[in-house]
């Protein structure tokens, strides 16, 4: 890690570098956090990949592959995918060249199963040979993203999103120009199938129990970082990036 990668000038704005190491960043939080607002943000920053496994899920849906034949019912239901298939698509995600200076990994690791895989997988010790480059030259960032249980329903109900570029909307906080449609591809916005009330509760109830014990794994490595997810965006970009710096300076 050379130079700083990012700085705050004093207007406020924030200038990066995108060519410094960044690794492995985990963006942590219950359904509705941000997680995806913050990586596209941060995506933008850092010019290193977003890596959804929600969406990477979604994909393998609707193209109707083995995977997405699999998680589909998991899905639907708002519990989470068996450990073994996320793992799976992680690691062939993370043989990619664009992961090399670093990659955002958002919604994953989700059990403390995955989280010991990919601590794993990061130290080199699975697929050495063949995914050499994934292993921790710099060790991964915790970014846990803390939002109040009643802001997350309206954010979930409210979500809106571009199925061309993958914008997201809120029809409360981030409405689009024009009411449904994307003010940059003009496609009309959708709303995600598990973003129903009757599904939201099944996801809420996932993250309680299978991954807020995450926070507890990272916490003994020392690892955690907590952010106020309930700060306008760019607030929160700001103490992100503060943190995925200092972080990666441990
Ligand atoms: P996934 O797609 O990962 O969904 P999630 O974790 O439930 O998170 P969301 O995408 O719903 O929320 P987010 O935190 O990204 O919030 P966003 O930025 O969109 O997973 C879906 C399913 O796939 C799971 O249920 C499971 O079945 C499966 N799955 C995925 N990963 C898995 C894994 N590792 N293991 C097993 N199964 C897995 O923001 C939400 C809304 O809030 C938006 O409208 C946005 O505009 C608004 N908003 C964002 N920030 C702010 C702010 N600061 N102020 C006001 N509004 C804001």
């Amino acid at each position: 890690m050379g130079e700083p990668m990012g700085t705050q000038a004093s207007t406020g704005s924030i200038v990066q570098t995108k060519t410094s190491n960044v690794g492995p960043v985990i963006l942590f939080g219950p359904p509705g956090a941000g997680k995806g607002t913050q990586s596209k943000r941060l995506v933008e920053l850092l010019a290193i990949p977003q890596i959804s496994t929600g969406d990477i899920l979604r994909e393998n849906v609707a193209q109707g592959t083995e995977w997405g034949k699999q998680a589909k019912a998991a899905m639907e239901s708002g519990n989470l995918v068996s450990d073994d298939i996320v793992c799976a698509m992680v690691a062939e995600r993370l043989t990619k060249p664009d992961t090399r200076r670093g990659f955002i990994l958002d919604g994953f690791p989700r059990t403390v199963a995955q989280a010991e895989w990919l601590d794993k997988l990061l130290c080199g010790k699975l697929f050495e040979s063949t995914h050499g480059h994934v292993a921790c030259e710099v060790p991964p960032v915790v970014v846990s993203l803390r939002v109040d249980y009643n802001q997350l329903l309206q954010r979930l109900t409210g979500r809106r999103s571009c199925p061309t570029c993958g914008t997201i909307y809120n029809v409360y906080s981030k409405p689009p120009k024009v009411a449904d449609v994307c003010d940059l591809e003009g496609s009309k916005l959708v709303m995600r199938q598990d973003d129903r009330e009757e599904v939201i509760a099944g996801r809420l109830k996932a993250y309680e129990q299978q991954t807020l014990p995450l926070e507890t794994y990272y916490s003994a490595q020392g690892r955690l970082l907590k952010v106020n997810g309930d700060q306008p965006e760019k607030r929160i970009t700001e103490e992100m990036l503060s943190l995925i710096e200092h972080g990666n300076h441990l």
